[in-house]
């Protein structure tokens, strides 16, 4: 086998047989196979099923019973199942033209590469699939915004948040990936510096279905920038400085009304705590859910540190107002500050604290990221 082709497929059924018809059309000659690695909630694997029963290259599923990391866990699960070395990542909706590949596998040919990315934004390319231009000023500002904070991994590169590209496997390290949300080559690349060319493709339209792509996306997107920039307990001090924020503003708020502070405060801090647990399993220990038993139970270990926070805090935020006749909402902030520290080490090491007997009765198959590896063909 000389090239593998991971395609992640989310609900793609209509495009299974044109694509599998495009990629034998423009691969004559070469050895490869097609892992196609299914989150559908449709037909698609059924679907898929029977189009490799058709092809003559081998095709095959891996469908996974949890979508654990999104596209991303998705492309990283089909790297790891691969059979060749050199694998080929694409989206499955033919917005990323197999006609290209034989000019990605031409230039990896070369030998002096460990990623080929195949590129919207390098001359001779072109990114008018895009649908609207709110999605391409999104795009174009967020790859400014990426290659700003990488400026030397990200070197050479014109558009890290593209999904189709050519990755020699033996160069990365899949173990250090940590895969959330849609942009998995920008993961790649800024964990380690690669040796990288371009080829420039124009991103077509969809041949058939909606995009997955959502403003949900692009909020997961901004914390993954902010974890591969500044590691995860900047991204922690983000989610707490908008909880605090929000605190401060809820509080605010209740006085305005005519509430006396302390009760303000308590109020203020339980909606906060809840609003801030959502925001550290859906961004910052995205990554560290699946290991790490049931939401429940990470939700009150949360809870109950932080109303046990929330108690301690309160009296010492009483006797500095009593005490010192600084404004309430100024000393609420100063307590929040301070309790900052212990509740990151609390989280990191005991909320998210991977669970070695997951496998057992407590936690039952949630966690098992590929349900089967079916050989279709
Ligand atoms: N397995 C799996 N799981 N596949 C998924 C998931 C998921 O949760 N979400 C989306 N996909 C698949 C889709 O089925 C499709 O094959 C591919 O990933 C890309 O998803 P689209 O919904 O077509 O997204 P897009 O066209 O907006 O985004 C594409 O363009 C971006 C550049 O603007 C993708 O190629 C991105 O990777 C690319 O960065
Ligand atoms: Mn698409």
């Amino acid at each position: 086998m000389d090239l593998s082709l991971i395609v992640p497929t989310f609900n793609e059924g209509p495009n299974v047989r044109e694509l599998l018809r495009r990629l034998a059309q423009t691969l004559a000659g070469t050895a490869y196979e097609v892992v196609f690695v299914d989150d559908s909630t449709d037909d698609t694997p059924d679907i898929i099923r029977a189009a490799a029963a058709e092809s003559d290259a081998p095709v095959r599923l891996i469908h996974r019973a949890e979508a654990v990391g999104g596209l991303g866990g998705a492309v990283v699960a089909g790297i790891q199942a691969a059979t060749a070395d050199w694998c080929l990542v694409m989206d499955g909706d033919l917005q990323h033209p197999p006609e290209v590949i034989p000019q990605l596998l031409a230039r990896a040919a070369r030998g002096d590469v460990d990623v080929v990315v195949a590129s919207r934004y390098v001359s001779g390319g072109t990114s008018k699939g895009l649908a609207g231009s709110v999605r391409t000023a999104v795009s174009r500002l967020s790859t400014l915004l990426t290659k700003a904070m990488f400026p030397r991994k990200l070197h050479g590169c014109s558009d890290p948040m593209t999904g189709f590209f050519l990755l020699h496997r033996p160069a990365v390290e899949l173990d250090t990936l940590r895969p959330r949300g849609f942009k998995i080559l920008l993961e790649v690349l800024a964990r380690r510096q690669l040796r990288l060319a371009e080829v420039p493709f124009d991103f077509a339209e969809r041949h058939a279905g909606a995009s997955k792509a959502s403003f949900t996306q692009g909020v997961r997107f901004l914390a993954q920038l902010t974890m591969l920039r500044f590691g995860r307990m900047s991204a922690f001090a983000v989610v707490g400085g908008v909880g605090a924020v929000a605190n401060l503003a809820i509080m605010w708020a209740l006085i305005a009304l005519g509430m006396e502070y302390v009760w303000a405060a308590i109020i203020a801090s339980e909606v906060t705590i809840i609003g801030n647990f959502l925001l550290l399993e859906y961004l910052v220990f995205a990554d560290m859910r699946a290991d790490s038993g049931l939401m429940r139970h990470r939700f009150l270990k949360s809870f109950t540190f932080n109303n046990l926070e929330a108690v301690i805090r309160i009296p010492v935020l009483w006797v500095i107002v009593e005490a010192t006749h600084i404004p309430s909402v100024v000393a609420a902030a100063l307590t929040l500050v301070a309790a900052f520290v212990v509740r990151f080490v609390f989280h990191a090491l005991i909320v998210y604290a991977p669970q070695r007997q997951r496998a057992g009765a407590a936690a039952p198959a949630a966690a098992a990221p590929v349900a089967a590896d079916e050989r279709a063909a």
